[in-house]
């Protein structure tokens, strides 16, 4: 009898157990879909915005990360650089405007309201040159910013379009420092 009192509680718990791995396997199946189906959506988020440490970059030293499939620039400008950026005559601009959405929409190309905010020496823009679209090339041009080659645009070290058929500054990103050395773009 002791046997069979043993016996009966072993097939229960097996039968527990296989049902619970059938069960384990059907959520398994349940989830991919809906898991798959959130991939879009969670990666288009993670590239909605990037953090970057910009603690790293030595002076007179550029960088280039992507945001959105775009390359931006980020500068951490020798003090001639900036002082060659701050000492323009804004009446001399080609572009009046800032092109800076963390600022209002009238702010002026000054240095100031191109550079990041409290670190005058940064300068964190769209690497995209605003004629027709090409890359420009760092340090390099009449201003010693960026040079486009695609039709020759020269952009000052704000990077301010100052010769050349592009119309407007490099575009900067939405950004905001989120620590000390590190900015969230986007
Ligand atoms: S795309 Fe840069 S000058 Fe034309």
């Amino acid at each position: 009898m002791s046997t069979i009192a043993n016996d009966e509680p072993s097939r229960r718990d097996f039968l527990y157990i296989a049902t619970g791995a059938v069960g384990a396997v059907g959520v398994g199946f349940a989830a991919w879909p809906f898991i798959h189906q959130m991939n879009p959506d969670a990666s288009a988020l993670a590239l909605a915005s990037i953090e970057v440490d910009v603690g790293d970059i030595e002076e007179g030293q550029s960088i280039i990360v992507k945001w959105r499939g775009k390359p931006i620039f980020i500068r951490n400008r020798t003090a001639e650089e900036i002082e060659a950026a701050k000492t323009v005559d804004l009446a001399e601009l080609i572009d009046p405007a800032a092109r800076n959405p963390n600022l209002g929409s009238d702010a002026d190309a000054s240095d100031a309201n191109r550079a990041a905010e409290g670190n005058e020496a940064l300068v964190v823009m769209i690497g995209i040159c605003t004629h027709l679209g090409c890359v420009p090339i760092g340090e390099a041009g009449e201003y010693g910013g960026w040079f486009c080659p695609c039709h020759g645009s020269h952009y000052d070290t704000s990077g301010r379009i100052r010769k050349g058929p592009a119309p407007e500054n490099l575009y900067v990103p939405p950004y905001a420092f989120i620590s000390d050395t590190t900015i969230k773009i986007g």
